[in-house]
């Protein structure tokens, strides 16, 4: 069901610092910040030849990603994307193997214009797991 891995999410303490790890040392194109207000975060997107990396950072006081971020000071691996065809098949699929979706269940548009949903990282390996229709 799943297809290619869309990106990998991680919530860093510095943007500009993480942006500079992977333009500088790792040697990646990264793309500039850009405010997503309504999602309450700041991204870099690095670019890799087969997914893409998305450095977060809390945007305002309410961010969702602002309690890890909290937990995890020095930064860390918030979640991975996988994509998939067919979003509410998907969910459906999903429901009917026991997994759990966050929020009201409903698919709401992504950081990328898409729709998209978030899986319990309980059901997932210990991982959130966001699906993105491509
Ligand atoms: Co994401």
């Amino acid at each position: 069901m799943i297809g290619k891995l869309n990106h990998v999410a991680i919530v860093v303490p510095d943007l500009a610092a993480a942006a500079a790890v992977y333009r500088d040392s790792l040697g990646a194109d990264v793309s500039a910040p850009e405010d997503l207000p309504e999602h309450g975060v700041t991204t870099v997107f690095v670019n890799l030849p087969n997914t893409k990396i998305e450095l977060l950072h809390p945007l305002g006081a309410d961010s969702p990603i602002q309690k890890f971020l909290a937990a995890h000071p020095s930064g860390g691996m918030h979640h991975v994307c996988y994509e998939v065809d067919d979003i509410i098949a998907a969910r459906d699929h999903l429901k009917a193997r026991g997994a759990r979706v966050l929020g009201n269940g409903e698919p709401r548009t992504g950081a990328h214009g898409k729709p998209v949903l978030f899986l319990h990282p309980k059901d997932f390996c210990g991982t959130l797991v966001e699906l993105e229709q491509v």
